[in-house]
């Protein structure tokens, strides 16, 4: 089973002001098809050729970085694309609600420990909503990690690196982080996640 780029959930206009058609159109088109293409290359008569996607990004961690920095990607941006919605950021499911405020005190604790992540990871990389051992803490990666190779199970990400703010927001990073937490995150999916645990 090879990697292919899936369709966006929503019109790529559908995200303004907070993310642009063309910041989409490069972002999806573009970074993400590079990817998918990439990985395929990669793949090519490795050990893992036809093995489940979170198979492949956790068995080539650290062993083939080619293999790992596109089946990482490939893996974060299927699920990026479904962490942001229109009019997102609204109320959050009851249940990860009050797993959130156990976690981090308060939703707006974990709001500001998550855009504080992004802030603070230094160059390319997302910043995280990961559930470990029954808690859920924000956590930073470089590049094309994710928490999935740290031991935890990654149920909201944001990506940082420059091409998925910049045409919008220039080197304004923290102001991106505030408008996705705020008016992107599609919670029911991060509520789907969670409850997979
Ligand atoms: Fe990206």
């Amino acid at each position: 089973m090879s990697f292919s780029l899936p369709e966006l959930p929503y019109a790529y206009d559908a995200l303004g002001p907070h993310m642009s058609r063309e910041t989409l159109e490069y972002h999806h088109d573009k970074h993400h098809l590079a990817y998918v293409n990439n990985g395929n290359n990669a793949l090519k008569g490795t050990e893992w050729e036809g093995k489940p996607l979170e198979e492949i990004v956790k068995g080539s961690f650290g062993k083939n970085a080619a293999v790992f920095n596109n089946a990482g990607q490939h893996f974060n941006h299927l699920h990026f694309w479904r962490w942001m919605k229109p009019n997102g950021g609204g109320a959050i499911p009851g249940e990860l609600e009050k797993a959130l405020k156990d976690s981090f005190g308060s939703i707006d604790k974990a709001k500001e420990d998550l855009v504080q992540a992004g802030v603070t990871q230094f160059g390319s990389g997302w910043a995280w909503l990961t559930l470990k051992d029954g808690k859920i803490a924000a956590t930073k990666t470089q590049n094309g990690e994710s928490p999935l190779v740290h031991g935890g199970k990654p149920i909201l990400g944001i990506d940082v690196w420059e091409h998925s703010y910049y045409i919008d927001y220039r080197n304004r990073r923290p102001d991106y982080l505030k408008a996705f937490v705020d008016h992107l995150v599609n919670w029911e999916y991060v509520a789907e996640l969670f409850g997979q645990k």
